[in-house]
């Protein structure tokens, strides 16, 4: 394990481009719950619930609690070593790029700069009447909220069934054919179209998974670190 560090870290040093892709797990050390590890939310909730468009439109309030649940537990949550390590990533590279299907926003309030955003934010809301999205960091009472133009908030992430940010998963695609190195970390990699970025990834570029767990992808990457993102990734610099 240590000579794999040791070599990625080498491949990382070299790399004129480098772009990651992170998930779930590399918030796991900031107290924030995954969705299909230990304890992830998968594990004892139905998504058809939670996130898709239907369970929504069947149960607003229940969706809403949800998420104003995790809104709350993220505001009370801090970056941990593995946000900060991208950030000093992205300062020392020629050229960097962060993916992320995380919606917590804990990379940019690490400091990361170019983060391309898959999934959404947790802390966008838009109206489904008129439309309008704006950021809201309030804690919200009454749920569902409404707009004022009195239609329903709803979040403004992306639910399963639904198209990803215009134009997202295009400039994630134009990176990862641009980089030499791209690092993976906190994925189970069983959501897509993020996912296939790795097999494309491994392509024309150099792989690192970071992961305590073994992912569909771990033998195609030039690299499978075994263990946690903020143990490894302050190790590549
Ligand atoms: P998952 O919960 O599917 O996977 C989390 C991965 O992180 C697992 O492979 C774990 O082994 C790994 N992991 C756990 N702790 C870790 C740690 N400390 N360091 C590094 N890795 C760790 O989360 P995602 O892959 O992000 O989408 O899930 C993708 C999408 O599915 C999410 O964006 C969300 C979810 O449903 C929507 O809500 C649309």
């Amino acid at each position: 394990m240590q000579s794999s560090v040791d070599a990625a870290r080498e491949a990382v040093r070299q790399a004129r481009s480098i772009v990651v892709l992170t998930g779930a797990g590399v918030s796991a050390e900031s107290g924030i719950p995954t969705f299909r590890s230990n304890g992830g939310y998968w594990q004892t909730q139905r998504f058809q619930d939670l996130a898709t468009p239907e369970g929504f439109a069947r149960d607003p309030k229940l969706v809403w609690t949800w998420y104003e649940e995790r809104r709350r537990g993220v505001a009370a949550a801090n970056p941990n070593a593995g946000h900060y390590a991208l950030v000093e990533l992205e300062k020392r590279a020629g050229r960097f790029a962060l993916i992320t299907q995380n919606v917590d926003g804990l990379h940019e309030r690490a400091g990361s700069k170019n983060v391309i955003r898959l999934h959404g934010s947790i802390w966008v809301v838009r109206c489904l009447t008129c439309g309008v999205e704006q950021m809201n960091y309030e804690e919200l009472n009454d749920l569902p909220p409404s707009c004022e133009c009195g239609g329903m908030l709803r979040p403004g992430v992306v639910w399963f069934g639904e198209q990803l940010p215009d134009g997202a998963i295009e400039r994630a695609v134009d990176e990862v054919k641009l980089a030499d190195i791209v690092i993976v970390a906190g994925t189970s990699a069983r959501v897509y179209p993020a996912a296939s970025l790795i097999p494309l990834a491994a392509q024309s570029a150099r792989v690192i998974e970071i992961n305590p767990e073994a992912t569909d992808y771990s033998e195609d990457v030039t690299w499978s670190l075994r263990g946690t993102s903020a143990n490894i990734l302050p190790r590549l610099l």
